[in-house]
């Protein structure tokens, strides 16, 4: 909640006034997809938007902020995020910047989520829930004021759970909370990803589902494949929780197509794109969530997203926070990326 927000639950009426340029979202209130209105004023009432316009014609309040020339833009949305874990994996970043194909996160992707999830099953509680809490405040710091994020790095029954509680209940600030007990196959399953996809389905899910709004899978060649990908999420919305799947980051794969049949709130990475893939999300209602900082930290090709746009298909950005492949808290960074790098206007881009 912004500042303004924060003091109008208190106040009768907070205005902000002499805003330089005020994005409304609506373009029915002013200029371009991102309804800006210039020399505005904002008013707000028991946390809500109340009123928008010109300074001038700004209705009286119980508390007024003078912007002084400043934009005024809603809070950003980071819609996926991998914040419950602990350890550090820099390093990897350092090897792979250092151009050995070895270090490459195309091959060593789910080994790198391993290092992780060793090291978040041994952190306490509190050990989770301050790294969470740090990253809620460095994305506040950065705009952001709707969050998700999803468990993965825990992979038993107890890990994905504490982990998924631990957001739910010891951190204040996290909306969204999606279960990714289909992150990679656990390693004691090395052996038998069938008994791990019935984990999943089975004991995890009842285990989690209290905590989580959301399932995910990762459906990739080394994670889950299509089959098993479809299992994790009917068990899901079989429970009640609304299906998200990590698809197309590494390979073209059945991901994306899956996405949109089981009607996925958004599938997300997208970084192959087949013209039935493009097709698929134009028809459906799944939102295409482009990670820009993955692609910048992995040093993958960027994915054309105007051509996802132009197909008419709904498209969000976020930041993939996560200690293996993209570890930004940044969605100004995301934002500027996805200008420079993808093919997006930046008014689509703050979209
Ligand atoms: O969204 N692709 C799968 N999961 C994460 C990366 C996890 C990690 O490397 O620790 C992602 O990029
Ligand atoms: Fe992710």
């Amino acid at each position: 909640m912004t500042a303004a927000a924060t003091a109008a639950s208190t106040a009768a009426a907070t205005a902000v006034v002499n805003i330089g340029s005020l994005v409304t979202n609506d373009p029915a209130l002013g200029d371009g997809p991102l309804g800006l209105l210039e020399d505005a004023a904002v008013v707000f009432e028991g946390g809500r938007v109340a009123w928008v316009g010109a300074t001038g014609a700004a209705p009286a309040a119980d508390a007024v902020y003078d912007a002084a020339g400043r934009a005024l833009l809603p809070g950003f949305v980071d819609s996926h995020s991998h914040l419950l874990f602990a350890g550090d994996r820099t390093g990897e970043f350092a090897a792979r910047m250092s151009g050995r194909r070895a270090a490459s996160y195309q091959k060593r992707g789910a080994g790198g989520i391993r290092t992780t999830v060793a090291a978040t099953r041994a952190a306490t509680d509190g050990e989770l829930a301050a790294n969470l809490a740090r990253f809620v405040r460095e994305m506040l710091r950065q705009g952001t004021t709707t969050l998700e994020t999803k468990s993965g790095y825990g992979l038993t029954a107890a890990d994905e759970s504490r982990a998924l509680r631990v957001a739910a209940e010891r951190v204040a600030g996290v909306e969204e909370i999606t279960y990714l007990g289909a992150h990679v196959v656990a390693p004691e399953y090395a052996d038998d990803p069938g008994a791990y996809v019935d984990l999943v389905t089975g004991e995890m899910l009842d285990a989690c589902a209290p905590y989580a709004r959301w399932i995910d899978v990762f459906c990739e060649k080394g994670a889950f494949d299509g089959d098993q990908a479809r299992a994790v999420l009917a068990a899901g919305k079989a429970r009640g929780l609304t299906p998200r799947v990590h698809a197309n980051q590494l390979s073209y794969g059945p991901g994306v197509q899956l996405a949109v049949e089981l009607e996925a709130a958004s599938a997300d990475h997208l970084t192959h794109l087949s013209d039935a893939d493009v097709g698929a999300l134009a028809s459906g209602s799944t939102v295409a969530t482009f990670l820009p900082g993955c692609e910048f930290s992995t040093r993958a090709v960027y994915p054309d997203v105007r051509r996802v746009l132009d197909a008419g298909a709904t498209v969000a950005l976020s930041t993939d926070c996560n200690p293996g492949s993209s570890f930004t808290s940044s969605m100004p960074f995301c934002v500027a990326v996805a200008v420079r790098e993808m093919g997006m206007t930046p008014d689509e881009a703050v979209w």
